[in-house]
């Protein structure tokens, strides 16, 4: 079927096929490969996106499913200045280790960020509940989304 979405602040028209996923249609169509494949069954985070704002595992979404709504996903960085600073300062508080699960915790944060500008350290645990990673024992991922916060003060609204 005939999709209009907007990714990354670009509008596309697109066939696609009933039966494929938004994460292999992002990856595989579009080539945004920095949404990882992780459990493939909405267990891990790795593949998580933004849709209108949501933080959302795309291994369970169907492609078709964002026909009129708006997709983030981690090649955005460049492009939003507030995703900057969060990735900026993961990097800075040392957040990532392997960095399978990053991209997802990226935008679990923003997704968190863009709704609440001045979280506490239970809101961020929780907005990150659905990221899994195997590497880190969370807390520089907490550390560096309070630090984000901080930095952004007043401009998340
Ligand atoms: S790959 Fe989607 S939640 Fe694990
Ligand atoms: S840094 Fe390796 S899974 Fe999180």
């Amino acid at each position: 079927m005939n999709i209009q979405t907007v990714i990354n602040g670009k509008k596309i028209s697109v066939n696609v096929k009933n039966d494929m996923r938004l994460l292999d249609f992002l990856r595989d169509e579009l080539e945004l490969t920095g949404t990882k494949e992780g459990c493939s069954e909405g267990e891990c985070g790795a593949c998580t996106v933004l849709i209108d704002g949501s933080p959302v595992n795309s291994c369970l979404v169907m492609a078709f499913q964002i026909d009129g709504k708006e997709v983030v996903t981690i090649e955005a960085l460049d492009e939003d200045g507030n995703l900057n600073i969060i990735k900026d300062t993961f990097l800075e508080e040392g957040a990532p280790q392997c960095g399978f699960c990053m991209p997802g915790m990226v935008l679990s944060a923003k997704g968190l960020l863009d709704q609440n500008s001045n979280p506490t350290r239970s809101d961020v645990k929780e907005a990150i509940s659905g990221n899994l990673c195997r590497c880190t024992g969370y807390t520089t991922i907490e550390d560096a989304i309070l630090k984000s916060a901080k930095k952004l003060g007043g401009k998340n609204g």
